[in-house]
């Protein structure tokens, strides 16, 4: 196992059962040693920073309906909200007084957005935030789309593919939804020159550690510039209701492989993490985790954008919220770094 890790972390490709014995491993000292080489690992890349992304959480509208997710269309009991346009523009502009430089716009799969609307936000946020990146993550779309808001001026697109096997993804999809057109999408992104985020759930429903080798055998080959890995967490009115979250512990080792395997990645401490287990954010943060977003969304709409229960809607509206934070990562010995973190791997 010692081997195996010293060959991860040499940047040697790994087999998908080499993955699965790191998975499945449960004796301390060798997740000690595996947690410790993903701390150097991100120290000799990233130094101690922490980079600050401000989420603006835009739409709950979705057209989707996938199993695991409280904002799925047949969920009649969600409450839906947007953000107008302006009010998203002003929400940067706020988070931009405080020294946010990354805005990420996140929602649901909501077409009352047009391509038009969302290109024009994006150059105007481009115009008032300067020096700012623009992330989006707002799910599958066209080529023609994303080209368009690349163009635009977004250079980031997170796009989690949820699981890398095509017979797991069905279980947690309707049939329309599907892995191949997902992992396209991946593909045109990166071909548009995003830098692009992929990523999973742990412990979502039916999964087994094999699924989790292929996740991470696909980061291997994909080398995406972003990983976003956080614990499947049951949401009360969808199909997945009564299923068991995911568990923390296992989280925060596939961050530390992913570490292993992509040692530029930007790799957040999840929210959904954070929410099922206090703690466990920092242990991501010491083990190869490193970015925190927080939520810039109006404190209105914010307990609405309901993923799964109890999900921690705390932000960071003020300057009061973004010291306790920097205080926080200090505690940890990391450096809150406000900067646009663009991926070392990545020229405009
Ligand atoms: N538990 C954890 N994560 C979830 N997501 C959606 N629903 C849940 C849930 N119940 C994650 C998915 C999706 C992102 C928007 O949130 O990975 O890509």
């Amino acid at each position: 196992m010692r081997k195996l890790i010293d060959r991860l972390f040499q940047g040697e490709c790994l087999t998908r059962e080499e993955f699965q014995a790191l998975v499945l491993c449960e004796d301390q000292d060798v997740l000690e040693l595996l947690f410790q080489r993903a701390k150097e690992r991100t120290e000799e890349v990233f130094a101690n920073h922490v980079y600050i992304r401000g989420l603006v959480e835009i739409s709950s509208y979705c057209k989707q309906d996938c199993f695991y997710c409280g904002l799925r269309c047949s969920n009649k009991k969600a409450q839906r909200y947007r953000i107008s346009p302006e009010d998203i523009l002003a929400t940067c502009e706020k988070g931009y007084e405080m020294g946010f430089r990354t805005f990420v716009l996140q929602g649901g799969e909501d077409d009352f957005y047009t391509d038009q609307m969302l290109c024009e936000l994006i150059r105007e946020i481009c115009l008032s935030c300067p020096g700012s990146a623009v992330t989006l993550s707002l799910g599958e779309k066209s080529r023609r789309s994303y080209e368009a808001f690349r163009k635009a001026g977004a250079s980031r697109y997170l796009l989690r593919h949820e699981t890398a096997t095509a017979e797991h993804f069905a279980r947690l999809h309707p049939p329309k939804q599907r892995l191949a057109s997902r992992m396209e999408a991946l593909t045109t992104l990166k071909d548009l020159g995003f830098q692009v985020g992929a990523g999973f759930m742990v412990g979502s429903p039916f999964q087994t550690p094999e699924h989790l080798a292929e996740d991470l055998y696909f980061l291997q080959e994909f080398r995406p510039h972003m990983v976003g890995i956080g614990p499947f967490i049951p949401h009360q009115d969808t199909p997945f209701g009564s299923y068991r979250p995911g568990s923390s512990a296992l989280t925060v080792k596939m961050v530390a492989i992913t570490r292993g395997i992509l040692p530029g990645a930007l790799i957040p401490a999840t929210t959904a993490l954070a929410t099922l287990s206090k703690d466990a954010r920092g242990r991501a943060l010491q083990a190869g985790a490193n970015v925190v977003m927080p939520n810039l969304s109006p404190s209105e709409v914010r307990v609405k954008y309901n993923l799964y229960n109890n999900k921690l809607s705390t932000g960071t509206e003020s300057a009061q919220m973004l010291e306790a934070l920097r205080k926080e990562l200090e505690v940890y010995g990391r450096k809150m770094d406000m900067s646009r973190g663009d991926s070392p791997l990545w020229k405009e």
